[in-house]
């Protein structure tokens, strides 16, 4: 199993180039099932996104890739099964059953398991597709979902602004017959980018100045050619890494718009942070403050994504932290990893105390998952001596070339 070793104790400062976003190639690549053509530019390099495009081969499309842009081309088979293999591999797959629903009229898919971060649910999902039409079945952990005739329009409410959910819907909706208006839907920047690139293809969704999203179905979509937006977590992830270790960075490629829940916890901590058009400037002199409170919530509030590697930043902060995950309901994995490098974190429930120490200490630890496994670079960067991270594939399903772009910021890192 590969592994990153870390020397900690120097000072980052550079340049980093913000690639494009996991989270919101994943959906798009779904999305490219209902159009002629797709080409998409500023993918990342990612196992996750290598996963979808193993999906969209599975069934039936051309799938290429030229550095950072792949090109899709859905052929007329309809195969509308994801085997469990394939619907394993990310669980996130489950963002598929909606497009292919959309453009086959049913889909097979195996029940997501859970994940890391706790069981994963996908009733909200299910629930806005029966809204549009579609009758599913579950039958020994498979989903089995047909539609009769065309996908109707309708009005969903979410119950929880769930980005998954929000995204099926979407993809179900575009096509379907009449409207649908999507009330309490997710307002991430990828929901966004998803709905232009929808509307680039040909399809007809306004999200509303309230947050409800409008879509009026239409027969089909064209060919389209769309470039996916800078990866917001990645770029905190490389602000705490360069933080962490007292130095600076120079994010480029970035939508600062995106981020604006993230600078406020930073600047907490003593960063100093310069927002230009599309960069983000980090500085941290000496050791960080601590954070009174740093609460994850749906977008616009402080994203999930980002709580474990600031989290490593307050692991060292001249004071007590404290963190509440409202999320997901495991989401403190990274914790127990990250005591083994004499972090002090006590957890009770979904709130997390971080009581800053003035110097970690390497250790072996390993990834418990993507963001977890983050925390853990983020932390060793900064530690005394040399840290063993095993499980690494947890990290590459969202980080392209870690080690290259933190080597170039002068970090002891190799890939063993
Ligand atoms: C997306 O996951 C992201 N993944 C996650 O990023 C991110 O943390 C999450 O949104 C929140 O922002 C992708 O976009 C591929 P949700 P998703 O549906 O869609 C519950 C990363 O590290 N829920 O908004 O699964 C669910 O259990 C990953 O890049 C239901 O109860 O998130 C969770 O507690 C991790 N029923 C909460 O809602 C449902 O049907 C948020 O889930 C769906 C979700």
């Amino acid at each position: 199993m590969a592994r990153y070793l870390i020397e900690g104790g120097t000072r980052l400062s550079g340049e980093v180039r913000v690639h494009g976003a996991k989270n919101s190639v994943l959906p798009i690549l779904a999305a490219t099932l209902l159009t002629k053509e797709s080409i998409l530019h500023n993918c990342p390099k990612l196992t996750d996104v290598d996963a979808a495009c193993n999906i969209l081969t599975y069934l039936g499309c051309g799938v290429t890739r030229e550095a950072e842009t792949v090109g899709i081309l859905p052929q007329s088979q309809d195969c509308c099964e994801i085997p469990d293999s394939l619907m394993r591999e990310m669980r996130s797959s489950v963002v598929f059953l909606g497009a292919i629903i959309a453009r086959c009229g049913e889909a097979r898919i195996s029940l997501p398991g859970g994940c890391e971060l706790g069981p994963r649910p996908i009733d909200l999902h299910l629930m806005a597709l029966e809204k549009l039409g579609v009758e599913i079945v579950e039958t020994h952990g498979n989903l089995e979902c047909r539609v009769n005739g065309r996908l109707k329009g309708a009005t969903i409410l979410l119950p929880f602004p769930s980005v998954g959910a929000t995204e099926n819907a979407m993809l179900a909706a575009c096509t379907a017959e009449g409207r649908t208006v999507i009330h309490n839907p997710a307002r991430e920047p990828e929901i966004e980018d998803l709905a232009n690139f929808l509307n680039r293809a040909g399809a007809d969704i306004v999200i509303g100045e309230k947050g409800s999203i409008y879509i009026n179905g239409v027969e089909q979509l064209g060919s389209v050619e769309y470039d996916i937006i800078p990866d917001r977590i990645e770029a905190a992830t490389y602000l705490c890494c360069a933080a962490i270790t007292g130095g600076e960075v120079l994010l480029t490629q970035v939508v600062p718009a995106h981020m604006e829940a993230i600078f406020p916890m930073l600047e907490e901590a003593g960063c100093v942070v310069k927002v230009g058009e599309d960069t983000v400037y980090l500085k941290l002199n000496g050791r960080p403050s601590p954070i009174k409170l740093v609460r994850t919530m749906p977008y616009p509030g402080f994203p999930t994504d980002a709580q474990s590697p600031l989290m490593a930043l307050s692991c060292v902060a001249s004071g007590t932290s404290v963190y509440v995950e409202n999320i997901f309901e495991s989401r403190y994995k990274h914790a127990s990893e990250l005591a083994r490098m004499g972090a002090k974190i006590s957890l009770e429930g979904r709130v997390a105390v971080v009581e800053g120490v003035a110097r970690l200490h390497g250790a072996p630890v390993v990834c418990t998952d993507l963001r977890g496994g983050a925390a853990l670079v983020t932390a060793a960067l900064a530690a005394e001596g040399q840290s063993e991270i095993g499980h690494i594939s947890h990290v590459e399903r969202g980080y392209q070339d870690l080690e290259q772009t933190l080597s170039a910021l002068g970090a002891k890192i190799v890939k063993a």
